[in-house]
């Protein structure tokens, strides 16, 4: 196994899980702002996994660049797993003009690659641009697995598009789970339509894949704590975080996300259910 810079300790999980050799690869930074990689010992012959999450935008670099190093060392195979598969949300041309990014990332990944595993993208249209062997972890089973241990007894999808996610988690533990309509104004700003919940008492476990600038996690956690919810956690796949999320996040009792980006708040690891498809390509 390889693992970029984005995804040691995920790595590490996989590498014992598949009882593999782990390269962490040496990643500097130029004077400019270019990177510089290098897999530090060649892999010729080995089949290779090679594991890098794509947030921030450098790491979809030093993948596109380690997967060059790890090609030119000429592998018998190379499967690359994209715990965060960045770009997923443009989908799709939203405006004539636009381009469709996650489109763009796929056609390069697979320049260099012989099969694809990703962790929840934004949405199952993403798998279709892969023209090689792909396949989707969830990371669902490994936030119940959390939560179950923690005494969640209901949960809520923030918007529409994180129902099927509630559904899961929900199916799961075999608690109850429900939806709410979100609005997005912009970047910074979602509007959250309030509706009746049965939230009174319980701990209810709001379920996102991504949570970015915490917005919409903190504009549904308003409500049921509103409709006397009594304690409200935030979980989701892939924890970004970004410019004031903390804060905004303040009103839950705990964060929780898987290791796909790995932050503070990563206390579950998606590393079976990558092993699982690995397995299946196999
Ligand atoms: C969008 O549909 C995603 O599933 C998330 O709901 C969104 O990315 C969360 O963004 P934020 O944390 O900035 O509200």
């Amino acid at each position: 196994m390889v693992s970029g810079s984005a995804s040691v300790r995920l790595s590490r999980q996989i590498s014992k899980l598949l009882s593999a050799d782990l390269l962490v690869a040496e990643v500097n930074t130029f004077a400019d702002g270019e990177l510089y990689v290098r897999i530090p010992e060649p892999v010729e012959g080995e089949e290779v996994v090679l594991v890098q999450s794509t947030y921030p935008n450098e790491k979809l670099i030093e993948l596109f660049l380690l997967q060059d190093a790890i090609w030119e060392s000429d592998p018998s195979s190379l499967s690359v797993v994209i715990p965060y598969y960045a770009y997923g949300r443009q989908d799709k041309k939203f405006k004539e003009g636009e381009a469709i990014s996650s489109r763009a990332v796929a056609r390069r990944v697979e320049v260099n690659a012989h099969r694809i595993v990703t962790v929840d993208v934004h949405n199952e249209r993403v798998m279709k641009y892969f023209e090689l062997p792909a396949r989707e972890a969830s990371g669902m089973p490994a936030l119940a697995r959390y939560f179950s241990g923690g005494g969640v007894e209901m949960v809520l999808a923030p918007d529409e598009n994180a129902t099927r996610h509630a559904q899961a988690i929900g199916d799961l533990m075999g608690v109850p789970w429900d939806y709410l309509k979100k609005e997005r104004i912009d970047s910074w700003t979602v509007e959250t339509e309030e509706k009746p919940l049965e939230v009174k008492g319980l701990k209810v476990a709001i379920v996102d894949d991504v949570i970015s600038t915490g917005g919409t996690m903190a504009s549904a956690a308003r409500i049921a704590r509103s409709q006397g919810a009594r304690s409200v956690v935030a979980g989701c796949v892939h924890g970004l975080f970004v410019g004031g999320a903390e804060q905004r996040l303040k009103g839950f009792d705990e964060v929780v996300s898987t290791d796909t980006v790995h932050t503070g708040h990563s206390k579950v690891s998606v590393a079976p259910e990558v092993v699982e498809e690995l397995k299946r390509l196999a």
